[in-house]
């Protein structure tokens, strides 16, 4: 979703400098080409070092530097971003900003960009509270800047309240939708993923290898294309953004009851979840003991399909997707499903696919048959996403 956008991160003197790093090597992994910039403050909290050795290029510090002002100085550093982050954004850098004080780099850079800024506060609830802070995030707001957060709970200073930064997932969701086109603003999207536990008794359960991680892009990749997205998470399932509605299950019956209570009259369902086929007949709660036996015969009842459950509904999802993962005859399986289960579209993939980075496979839709290479899963989720909208 990133691939190729220019996002210069400005990085102001808050305790919460260290959580930017992780910023920054998420932007990275999803394709953005990333610059820093630190104040001087920044600098005390975490060396410069950090950032370069993770974005691979010379974090800019000073305003009267000879050698950077040559080969890129503030006006081009302005010019050369898509976007411009803020964090943490430190009360003082937001009464700079306000007031349109060019006393260092940063704030130079700032009153020459143009372009998008996310500010992400973090600071003392105090601080945060302050008359003067309020009013300023509130004039950088009406000039367009977006506010991420900050998040309450406890503080670095050992003290409660509003002031923590956004957690780093969530400020690259938020640029993520700052830089993407919102083609799904007003539609709800429903996506399950992850494996189900089928618990056999206190301790042992039944499940397979998926990890949700597919899953997961899709509902991020959908969320920051505008959509309400939730997620319906079996175990395992990666940390989503907190725009996303998330809500965690276990087993295939409690999968089911969340997805039919949120996809009914929803724009889309996606079933990405690798729902166990079976469950235990007779589960225990205590842990059962092994004692003498050589060999034991389990029985086990078949788990209800949800993804034709959802489709059957009489409030169904406007479209309905469904996933399947083979280990041969991808296709033929695939079509059989599209028909049988009365799906939309149907994405085949192979099941060597599951709990990896890579992914391949075929969208197949009544009228359309179409392979899609083999790619990291944030490109698959992509294609998929964009198959999905062409999709009649
Ligand atoms: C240990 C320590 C932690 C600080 N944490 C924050 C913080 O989280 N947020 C903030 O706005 N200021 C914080 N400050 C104060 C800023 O560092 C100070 O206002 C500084 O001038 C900010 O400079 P800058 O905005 O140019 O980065 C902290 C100061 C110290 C000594």
């Amino acid at each position: 979703m990133l691939n190729g956008k220019k996002i210069l991160i400005g990085i102001g003197g808050g305790i919460a400098v260290y959580r930017v790093a992780e910023l920054a090597r998420l932007l990275i992994k999803a394709g953005a080409d990333v610059r820093c910039v630190m104040t001087k403050s920044a600098c005390e909290f975490v060396t410069p070092l950090t950032f370069e050795a993770l974005t691979g290029q010379e974090v800019h510090r000073d305003l009267f530097d000879l050698t950077s002002e040559r080969a890129m100085g503030h006006i081009q550093l302005a010019r050369w971003a898509d976007a411009v982050i803020i964090a943490p954004a430190t009360a003082n850098l937001l009464a700079r900003l306000t007031h349109g004080i060019a006393d260092d780099l940063l704030s130079t850079i700032m009153l020459v960009n143009d372009k998008p800024v996310l500010l992400a506060p973090a600071m003392n609830v105090s601080m945060w509270d302050a008359e003067a802070t309020q009013r300023n995030i509130a004039c950088l707001q009406q000039r367009g800047m977006v506010v991420i957060g900050p998040e309450s709970g406890e503080l670095a200073c050992g003290e409660q309240g509003a002031g923590r930064l956004a957690a780093p997932l969530t400020i690259k969701a938020a640029v993520t939708a700052l830089l993407c086109e919102q083609s799904l603003v007003g539609q709800t999207w429903v996506i399950n993923a992850g494996p189900t536990h089928e618990a056999w008794d206190g301790v042992r359960i039944l499940s397979n290898r998926a990890s949700g991680r597919l899953g997961a892009l899709l509902a991020e990749q959908a969320c920051m294309r505008g959509a309400d997205v939730v997620c319906i998470a079996g175990p395992g399932t990666p940390a989503t953004n907190a725009d996303i509605e998330r809500v965690n299950v276990e087993s295939a019956q409690q999968m089911l009851a969340a997805c039919r209570q949120y996809a009914a009259g929803a724009d889309l369902f996606i079933g990405t979840a690798a729902v166990s086929d079976f469950r235990f007949a007779d589960p225990q709660t205590e842990k059962l003991k092994r004692g003498e036996l050589r060999s034991m015969n389990i029985e086990l009842t078949a788990n209800p399909d949800i993804i034709a459950s959802i489709a059957a509904m009489p409030n169904r999802p406007k479209k309905v997707i469904a996933f399947a993962a083979e280990s041969s005859n991808h296709i033929a399986y695939a079509k059989s499903k599209l028909v049988n289960k009365k799906v939309d579209a149907i994405v085949a993939n192979d099941i060597s696919n599951m709990g990896s980075d890579q992914a391949n496979g075929w969208w197949i839709s009544a009228d359309n048959e179409v392979s899609i290479p083999s790619s990291t899963k944030i490109a698959f989720a992509a294609a998929i996403i964009q198959h999905i909208m062409e999709l009649a």
